[in-house]
């Protein structure tokens, strides 16, 4: 397995691209299930899990080519379609969950396996079911595996759920744009990623209101077509790269950032004592004077404070003056980062779904190990602010959701190489 070796050192300075969306990009790719035309997906980022999502497809019968760089995705469903996600994919990737939506649409029956818990919860899949049968879907569980099926169609249906999913809500909007009716979804989740899909399956002739809202109306159409699709900036890239100058000085402009994408984290770096200027290209960020202030921070679902984006800011927190409490609302698992941080030094209290940070002076370079996706790259942040040399290991989750971690920081400035394992 590879590591990731980073130094210490001084002030970062230059620019980063910030590639498209990853958790974007996953709900998008399904969408090609809904028409027989080629869907195309433009600045889909390189990671691990796309290649996840590429596979799963295929074994449904969809074709999938990378293009150019790899960063334009074709997708094609026009061939017949085995209704099956089987547990070897779906356990690897939860979010294979989201073809239950877009098969149930297209063929009336589905047969998906449930993902199981994962590093930061158990992950339960009762909104995505609730909301699916609001639409006339049976869905029964056997042998691990979601059995679904609409006998003589989708209709269309008002449902509310009990909490905002992320993912609930793109199955919804997969299933609903081909039932029959209207649809109405209340207290659905308002994040980029929502807004981006419905965007999409508008461009494929989908008639869809309300996005970014808490209520959605949906009027079903008889049938999708092919589009092209540009994939929406990833914010929580974005904001994990704003923080590289935040913790070690210097001032990165973040390309193809916006303000609009990170609002309340950019509300938490300002009384952190971190400056965020927006320019014609993207967003520059730098430390104000001195040290930084502890904050407080609650994880929300959009617009609140990004639980993705949590890890990284506890990285950051972890030397500012005072003490910092970060309570985690959306995971109730994901504080498995400050064990990891504390080796380096950290000084975390975790009680429950909250974490008391003191800081320190200044981190120390460790051995650690990366137990999910942002924990990875939060200790590679904290890396860049520690004295010495720090090995984060186990970095295959980092993998899944940043491209070329190396490159990017490297490029800045970062002492950052990665070493290749058996
Ligand atoms: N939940 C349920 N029942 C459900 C669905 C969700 O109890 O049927 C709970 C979850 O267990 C969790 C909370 O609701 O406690 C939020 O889950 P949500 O469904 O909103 O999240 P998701 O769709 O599974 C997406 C992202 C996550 C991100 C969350 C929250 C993708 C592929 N994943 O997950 O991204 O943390 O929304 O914003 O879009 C990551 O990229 O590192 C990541 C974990």
């Amino acid at each position: 397995m590879d590591s990731i070796i980073v130094r210490g050192n001084g002030p970062l300075h230059g620019q980063i691209p910030i590639a498209g969306a990853k958790n974007a990009c996953l709900a998008l790719m399904p969408a090609t299930l809904l028409s027989e035309e080629p869907l195309t997906l433009t600045n889909a980022p390189r990671l691990s899990d796309i290649r996840t999502m590429t596979e799963l497809l295929a074994s449904l019968g969809a074709e999938v080519t990378g293009l150019q760089d790899g960063k334009v995705l074709a997708t094609s469903c026009h061939g017949e379609i085995t209704p099956v996600a089987d547990y070897d994919i779906v356990r690897k990737m939860r979010a294979s969950n989201l073809v239950l939506g877009p098969l149930l649409a297209r063929l009336g029956h589905a047969v998906v396996s449930l993902p199981g818990g994962c590093a930061i919860g158990a992950r339960p899949m009762d909104i995505h079911i609730d909301a699916l049968s609001a639409l006339g879907a049976e869905i029964e569980l056997k042998d691990g595996y979601l059995h679904a099926q609409a006998l003589g169609g989708l209709r269309g249906a008002l449902h509310e759920m009990r909490f905002a999913s992320v993912g609930a809500t793109e199955n919804f909007l997969m299933a609903a744009v081909l039932a029959k009716g209207t649809s109405v979804l209340k207290n659905a989740a308002r994040e980029p990623e929502i807004v981006d899909l419905a965007r999409c399956l508008r461009a494929m002739g989908a008639e869809i209101e309300g996005e970014g809202s808490s209520t959605i109306t949906i009027q079903g159409v008889d049938r999708l077509h092919g589009a092209t699709h540009p994939v929406v900036t990833d914010r929580i890239e974005l904001g994990t790269y704003m923080l590289a100058p935040a913790i070690c000085g210097g001032e990165v402009e973040c390309l193809g950032g916006k303000i609009e994408l990170v609002e309340s984290f950019c509300e938490k770096l300002d009384a952190a004592g971190v400056s965020v200027e927006e320019t014609a290209t993207g967003l520059k960020v730098k430390r104000k004077n001195g040290r930084i202030r502890a904050v407080d921070v609650v994880t929300e679902p959009f617009p609140g404070f990004p639980t993705d984006l949590q890890a990284q800011m506890m990285a950051l927190l972890a030397t500012a003056e005072g003490t910092s409490v970060l309570e985690e609302k959306i995971f109730e698992n994901r504080f498995m980062h400050a064990p990891e941080l504390m080796r380096m030094g950290a000084r975390i209290e975790v009680q429950g779904g909250q974490a008391t940070v003191h800081g320190v002076e200044k981190l120390k370079g460790a051995r650690v190990m990366a137990t999910d996706l942002r924990a990875s790259v939060s200790l590679i942040l904290a890396g860049l602010a520690a004295e010495g040399e720090t090995v984060v290991s186990r970095v295959y989750h980092l993998d899944r959701g940043y491209e070329r971690v190396e490159e990017k920081l490297g490029a800045v400035g970062a002492k950052i190489e990665r070493v290749k394992g058996e």
